[in-house]
């Protein structure tokens, strides 16, 4: 069993991940509208990326006979001034889990739960490599700066990206 302090953190995080895939779904559509179909695409398997956290995390809180309470998800900006906005907006975004996902594993350590620490250490793996991904494109995206050649190329690079959900434990 984990501890309803645990618990109740494990579920603040499924919404904080389902959010996320909200957000980058949204961010997905507006690059659609801007025709800037590689980087739609992008997003989309961002958006798939979340939606596994989420339900990776839903798995355990069973697993563990927890107690799965799904809350309202918030709606998510759906207008951006530029792509640099919306990937500065994506940087931030993962800063922001990053800290939610260290604050769980105190959450775990202070409950003792050791099966919860390490169950929690996948999402501490998997925020380095979000925020390394993530700063990439946005370094790359002030490289191209308003070169439309730079930003059609970036695009095709963008359309290259496919979901690979990681190999079962
Ligand atoms: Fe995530
Ligand atoms: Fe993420």
């Amino acid at each position: 069993m984990i501890s309803k302090k645990l618990n109740d953190a494990l579920n603040g995080q499924i919404n904080a991940e389902l959010f996320s895939s909200y957000l980058y779904l949204s961010m997905s559509a507006w690059f659609s509208n801007k025709s800037l179909s590689g980087f739609a695409n992008w997003m989309r398997v961002q958006a798939q990326e979340e939606l596994f956290h989420a339900m990776k995390m839903f798995d355990y809180v069973n697993e563990r006979g927890g107690k799965i309470v799904l809350a309202a998800i918030e709606k998510p900006q759906n207008k951006w001034d530029s792509p640099l906005a919306v990937l500065e907006q994506v940087a931030q975004h993962e800063e922001h889990v990053t800290k939610l996902i260290n604050d769980l594993v105190n959450c775990a350590l202070d409950e003792r739960d050791h099966a919860s620490n390490i169950f929690l250490q996948w999402y501490v793996t998997e925020q380095v490599e979000e925020e390394a991904s993530v700063s990439d494109v946005l370094n790359k995206l002030k490289l191209v700066g308003k070169d439309s050649a730079g930003m059609f190329a970036m695009d095709m690079e963008m359309a290259k990206r496919v979901f690979t959900p990681p190999a079962a434990e």
